[in-house]
């Protein structure tokens, strides 16, 4: 845990200002109250926020019922998330916002358009009555493998209302790795698109659907909705047309009143092994958490246009494009497409046209724009920002203070948000109108959440000793389990430590108490503020008729934080060589998708192995990343092995 020391010399704090501190939804005084109440009783706390936040059809009679490591929150009670999402934004004393923006999307090329929540919830009836037509029931999954268009969020809200978990599968991944995730979840319906714009081009979605289809017998129908007006072959029976399906449906639809613990999703996250885990969230629990911490953390207010750059493909879309900011009644931004299209500017020139408020993203994007150069952001008037996030992978200080300094103009706070795809919502933040923030630290766990750095042995780390970071209490918004696999679930996030969450990131405490997240522990990389699993894209290698062996692991980078680089044994009679390098890189793309392409490729003979055969990715690691070996090399099967990959050139 080598960042200890360079992250401790960070001395620069930023307070809020008293005027961001006076208008704040959560300020000092709300932030002690709530912070003592749930220190006395986190589960008093969540059920106030669910009381709160969350509108329900019938309350809770038990807040948790918790038997290690098998949670159920607000037991008994019984609410819809699409409901409370838009139905209850168009009643009562929030019956004006039927004609407030709920969704402003921008398409890659420049066209919009603009739902108003009476308008949203219209379309949404209308889907979640194709969804019925088609017999998709509740409890039945639907895999939705879409562009980031306004449907993307119509059918998540669709499925939500009638009650059949959605699995998402971010439109990057490939038809295999599509098919892969269907076929674990059962899934009874896709929904797709024929296209979505990327850089100017068409991503072929539907093509991928087809591939993906031939071995996925679950698949009863396919809704395409139409994009791109790209040709696609349309089979009879099975696929259908979004625009022709909506056409004939019924505006009205009675959202169902679920209980709190009826799955609302299935996300695949990477693991160490290659099978992708289905991290599975529920619906009473999930909403409180993405809800409150929405609320509090983006300080959503109802005149502010809030635009989170993640795809909704991942869990941070899930929580913080859709469910967390509907659910509070607020206009959320979404962009189709990539953010140097058609130039550097796209982002800031987005944030200056549709005076954007409030902007959260990733410190990989950060990065870029570093690099991309000052004078873009320059161009343009964002004096419309009144706050920043940042998620996905530690942020580094010189990063933090362009993003505060060229982005934020100096005067908005920006929340550094720790948190994960198991944990549904916001772990670790600051509080912007109350948090003094430190450039590189996610600062202190949002009440109610019992975040520790352990050591090895399970106590607290002294600070600023580095360690283990876990979750002493269930959340609302912890995951469930992992779909079909209660034993790994335990084996992966239980057995550690007894009955206490194991994050899989290093961490440490300073003498304030402040949390500094390190990475991962385990051979999982962070790729632009992504899990990939090294198993998945070696596997991928395997698959290559002409490979024997592969091992990957990240080495540092620049912008996207991690790079892969892979370390390939070819079959004999290969022609190692450039050529044969960016043939691997087209097959993993076409395998995995593009953000597991290897950055470097090295040919080798052998790896680093142990006695027992176990590959010694940490020594790779160190090859990769140009280091000396410093680590105990004493179990290494072959030491001339190292020697040669150390001569070894990247290909
Ligand atoms: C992993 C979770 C949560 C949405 C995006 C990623 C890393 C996340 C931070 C942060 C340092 C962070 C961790 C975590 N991470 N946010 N603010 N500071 N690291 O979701 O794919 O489930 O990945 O991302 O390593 O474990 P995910």
């Amino acid at each position: 845990m080598a960042d200890i020391e360079s992250l401790l010399k960070e001395k620069r704090r930023f307070k809020p200002s008293a005027e961001f501190a006076k208008q704040a939804n959560w300020n000092s005084r709300t932030v002690a109250e709530y912070r003592k109440l749930a220190a006395r009783s986190p589960q008093q706390f969540w059920a106030k926020m669910a009381r709160e936040n969350v509108s329900w059809f019938t309350r809770w009679k038990k807040v948790l019922d918790w038997e290690p490591p098998f949670a159920r929150w607000f037991v008994g009670g019984k609410l819809n998330v699409a409901y409370n999402c838009l139905d209850r934004h168009l009643e009562g004393e929030h019956a004006w916002r039927r004609n407030k923006a709920a969704i402003i999307w921008e398409g890659e090329p420049g066209d919009q358009r603009v739902l108003t929540y009476g308008q949203l919830h219209r379309e949404v009836c209308k889907f979640a009555n194709v969804l019925k037509g088609l017999g998709v029931k509740k409890g039945d999954r639907v895999a939705l493998y879409m562009p980031m268009i306004p449907e993307l969020a119509i059918a998540m809200l669709a499925c939500a209302r009638i009650g059949a978990p959605h699995s998402i599968v971010f439109g990057g991944f490939s038809a295999e790795a599509l098919r892969d995730r269907i076929n674990d979840a059962g899934a009874v319906a896709v929904v797709t698109a024929d296209g979505g714009f990327r850089r100017g081009k068409p991503l072929p979605l539907k093509l991928a659907v087809d591939e993906a289809l031939k071995g996925a017998d679950s698949v009863k129908h396919v809704v395409v909705a139409r994009r791109c007006e790209n040709p696609v072959t349309m089979q009879e029976g099975r696929d259908h047309w979004w625009h022709e399906l909506m056409d004939a449906a019924s505006p009205n639809h009675q959202a169902a009143k679920l209980d709190s613990e009826h799955p609302l999703f299935i996300l695949y996250t990477s693991g160490t092994t290659g099978k992708p885990k289905g991290i599975l969230h529920t619906t009473g629990g999930y909403l409180t958490h993405a809800t409150t911490t929405a609320k509090a953390i983006f300080d959503l207010k109802d005149d502010d246009t809030y635009w989170c750059t993640a795809d909704i493909g991942w869990v941070t879309g899930h929580s913080y494009v859709v469910y967390g900011i509907l659910a509070n009644g607020a206009t959320t931004f979404m962009y189709e497409g990539a953010p140097t299209t058609p130039g550097p500017d796209r982002f800031w020139d987005i944030i200056e046209r549709h005076r954007i408020t409030i902007f959260y993203t990733a410190p990989t994007a950060i990065r870029t724009f570093v690099r991309l150069g000052d004078e873009h952001p320059k161009k343009h008037d964002l004096s419309s920002l009144r706050l920043l996030g940042t998620v996905g992978e530690p942020i580094n200080p010189e990063a933090w203070i362009w993003y505060h300094r060229l982005i934020g103009g100096k005067r908005c706070p920006i929340v550094d948000t720790w948190w994960q795809t198991e944990t549904g919502g916001v772990m670790i933040t600051p509080l912007p109108g109350e948090t003094e923030t430190v450039p590189g630290s996610a600062t202190r766990p949002f009440p109610g959440v019992d975040a520790e750095v352990f050591t090895q042995e399970g106590k607290p780390a002294k600070p600023p000793d580095g360690g283990f970071l876990v979750l002493r209490k269930p959340w609302p918004g912890m995951l469930r389990g992992i779909w079909g696999d209660p034993a790994r679930f335990r084996e992966q996030y239980w057995s550690q430590y007894p009955n206490i969450y194991f994050a899989g990131d290093g961490a440490h405490r300073d003498k304030r108490g402040y949390f500094w997240i390190m990475g991962r522990i385990d051979d999982v990389m962070n790729v632009s503020g992504h899990r990939i699993g090294t198993m998945e894209v070696e596997s991928a290698l395997v698959s290559h008729e002409q490979v024997a062996e592969a091992a990957v692991v990240g080495r540092p980078d620049d912008i996207t934080g991690t790079a892969l680089a892979a370390f390939v044994t070819p079959r004999a009679g290969t022609a190692a060589g450039g050529a044969f390098a960016d043939e691997l890189r087209r097959h993993v793309t076409r395998e995995i998708g593009a953000i597991a392409r290897p950055a470097d490729i090295r040919f080798t003979d052998a790896l680093p192995k142990t006695r027992s055969g176990k590959i010694m990715r940490r020594l790779l690691r160190d090859i990769a990343s140009g280091k000396e070996t410093v680590g105990d090399t004493s179990t290494l099967e072959d030491y001339s092995v190292l020697a040669k990959l150390r001569e070894s050139e990247e290909a």
